[in-house]
């Protein structure tokens, strides 16, 4: 591996532009680490001495099964406890008009040591973290970005390719109300020579400020509607879902998305060292059929978020007193 595995102290997660690929490194190699102990019982009960006595608190004001689910089990089998709401939209006091400033300045009160949070809106995460004594860790804020995901993301990339750079990525979808191809891309720039396609409609297409941060990091992107064209050179698919949640005007936007689906027809012009992976949950955008193709690894992905989740909490204990 050319890059140094560093342990950098985090005080919080809030966007893939904080971790450098050396720190990422470092992750990497942790996880491979957790999924090794994670096999065998005796190895899951010294791992689970590492952090006793810490408290994640688990917050979630919008929808989630592997963000929250890999969290609040990757905290467990660190010995951290865990308190929070699946909905805290509804069951915390949001509901009744609190701010998520009031809410942190609560927590802070607590003696607890993380809070892993998924907000509706774009920047939450941020306004958290200006007011918290504890590790704000952002599960994803609107629009804004999902950044374990994409550590997640880039994990599965090298576990699969065995490399970070010279990718040709092909990344396809609602690009402009997801939040995990604004933060992989992010952190595909950090390493050189890597290339990517957007695949969308012009109105979901990526936004300018992904586009501007690509350009400012020397990194080559193109935008497409020709999806087999742009899969014909792929070595990552990242696939999305319509983010129907995001949008106003449902029904006219998501036509035209219909034709980008990964089926037999696009299963035949993709490379066949190619991957394929989706943050996951899936609608019609990848059809069933394709699971059973060996490129296909997003099960595995979302597996190892469990063992990348691990390395991220892990590390951000080791900040605290
Ligand atoms: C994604 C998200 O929440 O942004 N899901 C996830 O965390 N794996 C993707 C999505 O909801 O489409």
């Amino acid at each position: 591996m050319p890059y140094k595995e560093e342990v950098v102290i985090m005080q919080h997660i809030l966007s893939a532009e904080q971790f450098s690929p050396d720190q990422l490194a470092g992750l990497f190699a942790q996880a491979d680490g957790f999924r090794e102990t994670d096999q065998a019982i005796a190895s899951r009960r010294d791992v689970l001495q590492t952090h006793t006595g810490r408290i994640m608190l688990s917050m979630f004001y919008e929808p989630s099964t592997r963000t929250r689910f890999s969290f609040e089990i990757a905290a467990t089998k660190l010995g951290i406890g865990v308190v929070g709401t699946e909905n805290a939209a509804e069951f915390s006091s949001a509901a009744k008009g609190e701010t998520i400033e009031d809410t942190v300045k609560v927590f802070n009160e607590y003696g607890v040591d993380a809070l892993s949070m998924r907000t509706k809106e774009e920047g939450h995460a941020d306004r958290a973290a200006a007011v918290s004594k504890i590790a704000v860790i952002n599960g994803g804020d609107g629009k804004g970005e999902h950044p374990t995901q994409a550590v997640l993301d880039l994990y599965t990339i090298k576990e699969q390719l065995g490399r970070l750079d010279g990718l040709n990525v092909v990344m396809g979808g609602d690009l402009a109300h997801g939040r995990t191809v604004r933060s992989l891309a992010k952190m595909l720039a950090k390493y050189p020579g890597n290339k990517i396609s957007f695949v969308s409609t012009p109105e979901l297409q990526i936004s300018e400020d992904i586009k501007l941060h690509l350009a400012e990091h020397d990194t080559d992107f193109a935008e497409t509607t020709d999806m087999y064209e742009a899969l014909r050179g792929a070595d990552v698919v990242y696939w999305t879902r319509l983010q129907l949640e995001r949008h106003r005007t449902d029904k006219d936007i998501s036509v035209g998305q219909e034709h980008f689906v990964i089926d037999a027809t696009a299963l035949e012009v993709l490379p066949s060292t190619a991957i394929i992976l989706h943050p996951l949950p899936r609608n019609k955008e990848i059809s069933a059929s394709t699971d059973s193709d060996p490129r296909a690894k997003y099960f595995r992905q979302a597996g190892n978020g469990l063992y990348v989740r691990m390395a991220l909490l892990d590390q951000v204990m080791k900040n605290r007193t």
